[in-house]
């Protein structure tokens, strides 16, 4: 079957609105600009950047990607009121491209919290569609909770919307409560009911808490359903979103009997997910479908001896379609700048020259106390390097620890603060503790952990660590990681690199946050 002979999906992402929302989650406005790059690159239809009236950050990175967006479609969030919507507008009308989407709760549980009848909420989805309509001509409405609404009433706030200008009607599962059949048949019905549901395009927007979203988006489609909306690992509140790979990697798999397709380049797909992964703080879990770090991996001795025999035993999908390399060799201290050139590329990790310089230089660091390098530890260096850069406001000058059962820990720290080196002495509840404990004597700061987390990069006593710290300053988020054999510098490095972040972010936002002295608390 062609493409031709298919019907299209598109796909829209909402990893930086619905996905970020997730406790925790929260990137940078330079990590957004990134990601809706990546997600443009890979050939996302819709982008929905961010809730603009949300904050002035919010505004402000919906705005850029609109700036800078070329292909696809940027599209902001905006509750059923004017001001949120004139908001929303103002930041994505610099989109060649822009898509206004508002929503309201449409079951009883959420007609109930703006106290509004039947009737007063129908008249004010007449009155915000049409006001966006006379904004944008590409307006999407969403009746939040669609699945746990009365049918009578969908049918007819559905058919409110579409007269009053809406060109895509999202149906969401905001609970994560159906299940595939009524997904499908929800659309289905809809699209033969309501006045007009031919001229609009429907889209589906599952969440995971029953573990069904995947399957209640494929449903939908099959319902009738053209746009599927989804995030990256599935990120998003509680369980999460769809998640763009599963669908996206289903479709093309069995597109036998899907007969569908989306303009999606796969081959992106473990990129955008591995720095999803690292800027929202969120690891990927080892069985993940499709970007799990055991996805492709074939452990036990009947499936290995299947594989090498004929790859199609065991494999439904190839690792190079999703943008993992095929089988390589581990990389050595005698590898040179070329082979890591073709390694960076292999991987699908694209990288400018400066960035390969810096990623050379660990990686000569690393082959040389490490036997062999391979591609999850080359990952955990780019990573890394990108967390890194343009950041070195504070620089460790040299860490040393002593930790056992004969004492308390103690790590003695040399540490450059803005160009002045100072050093620490400092005692801890164990080697980490007492190493943080002696970061914060020179660089006294108010920022709170919210997250510590090391995993190994390969097996092996001698592998790499990667360490994830997120701190939280007056409502600012600040995410560092690094990776090294010893997981006390790499968790000193990740501490400094969050650390280094916040300071940028109060410098670039004039935060009246003060940093203090760190002679005055001697
Ligand atoms: O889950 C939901 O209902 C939403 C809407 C805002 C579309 O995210
Ligand atoms: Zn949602």
């Amino acid at each position: 079957m062609t493409d031709q002979t298919k019907d299209r999906v598109f796909i829209f992402d909402t990893t930086l609105r619905d996905g970020e929302q997730s406790p925790g989650a929260t990137m940078t406005h330079d990590e957004k600009l990134e990601i809706a790059e990546l997600l443009e690159d890979m050939g996302v239809d819709i982008i929905e950047a961010g809730f603009p009236i949300a904050s002035e950050g919010d505004f402000a990175a919906v705005s850029e990607i609109a700036k800078r967006s070329k292909e696809s479609v940027i599209c902001g969030l905006a509750r059923a009121q004017i001001p949120d919507i004139d908001r929303c507008w103002e930041a994505v009308k610099f989109a060649p491209r822009p898509r206004i989407h508002t929503f309201i709760g449409t079951s009883p549980l959420h007609r109930a919290i703006p106290n509004l009848t039947m009737d007063e909420m129908a008249d004010r989805i007449h009155q915000t569609v049409t006001h966006a309509r006379n904004l944008c001509d590409n307006v999407q409405w969403s009746p939040m909770d669609a699945t746990r609404t009365e049918w009578d009433y969908l049918c007819r706030v559905v058919e409110i919307a579409i007269k009053a200008g809406a060109t895509t009607i999202n149906i969401p599962d905001t609970v994560g409560y159906t299940a595939p059949r009524e997904s499908a048949d929800l659309i289905k019905r809809l699209i033969e009911t309501v006045p007009g549901a031919d001229e609009v395009i429907f889209a589906t927007h599952c969440h995971n808490d029953l573990g069904m979203a995947t399957a209640n988006a494929l449903a939908a489609v099959e319902g009738g359903a053209r746009q599927i909306e989804c995030t990256i690992n599935g990120l998003g509140e509680r369980a999460g979103n769809t998640a763009l790979e599963e669908v996206v990697m289903a479709l093309k798999t069995r597109s036998d009997i899907m007969p569908f397709f989306t303009e999606i380049d796969t081959r992106k797909i473990m990129h955008i997910s591995r720095r999803v992964s690292t800027v929202s703080g969120f690891p990927v879990q080892f069985n993940k479908a499709i970007v799990g770090k055991n996805a492709f991996a074939h452990e036990s001795g009947i499936h290995q001896d299947g594989m090498l025999k004929n790859k199609e035993t065991f494999e439904i999908m190839r690792p190079e379609d999703v943008g993992l390399a095929g089988t390589s060799l581990p990389l050595g201290k005698h590898s040179g700048r070329a082979a890591l050139r073709a390694k960076l590329k292999d991987l699908g990790v694209e990288v400018g020259d400066n960035q390969l310089k810096d990623i050379f230089v660990r990686f000569k660091d690393l082959a040389d106390r490490k036997k062999e390098v391979f591609d999850e530890d080359i990952l955990a260096l780019v990573t890394a390097a990108m967390t890194t850069e343009g950041t070195d406001h504070l620089e460790i000058v040299s860490l040393k620890v002593i930790c056992g059962t004969a004492g308390q820990a103690e790590a003695v720290l040399e540490m450059e603060v803005g160009g002045e080196e100072r050093s620490a002495d400092e005692y801890g509840d164990g080697p980490v503790d007492a190493t943080f404990k002696a970061v914060r004597k020179l660089y006294p700061n108010k920022a709170r952990l919210q997250l510590y987390q090391v995993h190994a990069v390969t097996e092996g006593t001698d592998a790499q660590a990667t360490v994830s710290v997120r701190l939280e300053e007056d409502g600012k988020i600040a995410t560092g990681q690094s990776a090294d054999t010893d997981t006390v510098v790499a968790s000193a490095r990740a501490y400094v690199n969050a650390l280094n972040r916040l300071h940028v972010r109060r410098s670039r936002t004039g935060s009246d946050v003060k940093e203090i002295s760190y002679k005055d608390v001697g």
